[in-house]
């Protein structure tokens, strides 16, 4: 499938406090190498991915990896910040071409695969912005924290991954805005959806996990063997 180029955000200076683990989780191993590194090497390898921008708090440790695991694209790294937003909107700052079709994906989903990918961007060219998100298995209760309020239609939720994408200037107006209003979304597109900005929902997979818990690197082992990128 041709695609249009884009540019992809890896936010990435998180310290992983759920995960517990000594080292941040994106630097953990997985299948022979660091999370991050089967992350970045799957935009790496793709044509339409024209420039990498990575997010961090300890540039060493990304040096070091990168050192390792060198990148074919255009790659800059800025400085992180104390939430995520403030992370991507440093990556965003980058972005100055205003109609460049940007992804943000998370350094700590590293199972993502191309075709979902090229998804996002196709719907991005086609809608403006987009993400990828996972239909529901269960029945979603809705609760007061002790009792059932609601029984809520699975057919209408979905659960929000990454990437998630959309043009530069309409992200970069869009965290500016939340800036200005306090607001924190607890993802991308959230931003987006205050000022009324359509986002297209593509169909993600439960492959795509984001690696929050211990067990979760267990899980994305036995993803990376299947997809044979390990
Ligand atoms: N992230 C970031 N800057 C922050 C916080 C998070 O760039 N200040 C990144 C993480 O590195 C991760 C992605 O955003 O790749 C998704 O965040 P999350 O899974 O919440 O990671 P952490 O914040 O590191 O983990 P935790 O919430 O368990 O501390
Ligand atoms: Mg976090």
């Amino acid at each position: 499938m041709s695609s249009p180029p884009f540019v992809v955000c890896i936010p990435a200076a998180g310290s992983g406090s759920r995960m517990d683990s000594g080292i941040p989780k994106q630097y953990l191993p997985l299948a022979g190498k660091p999370v991050l590194a089967h992350t970045l090497s799957m935009f790496d390898g793709m044509e339409s991915c024209e420039t990498i921008i990575i997010a961090t708090d300890d540039k060493r440790r990304l040096d070091h990896l990168l050192a390792e695991y060198p990148l074919r694209k255009d790659c800059f790294i800025v400085q992180g910040g104390d939430v995520r937003q403030k992370s991507v909107a440093n990556m965003l700052a980058m972005c100055t071409d205003d109609e460049a079709i940007v992804l943000i994906h998370d350094a700590a989903r590293p199972c993502i695969l191309p075709e979902l990918i090229l998804a996002v961007v196709h719907a991005v060219e086609e809608s403006g912005a987009a993400l990828l998100a996972l239909p529901v298995r269960d029945t979603v209760k809705a609760t007061d924290g002790r009792y059932v309020t609601q029984t809520l239609d699975r057919n209408t939720i979905r659960l929000a991954q990454t990437p998630q994408g959309a043009r530069a200037g309409i992200f970069r107006n869009a965290f500016a805005e939340a800036d200005r209003d306090g607001f924190t979304g607890t993802d991308d597109v959230a931003l987006l959806e205050r000022l009324g900005i359509p986002v297209r929902v593509v169909d993600g997979l439960p492959s795509n996990l984001k690696i929050t818990t211990p067990a979760d690197l267990f899980l994305a082992e036995q993803i990376l063997l299947r997809h044979g990128r390990s």
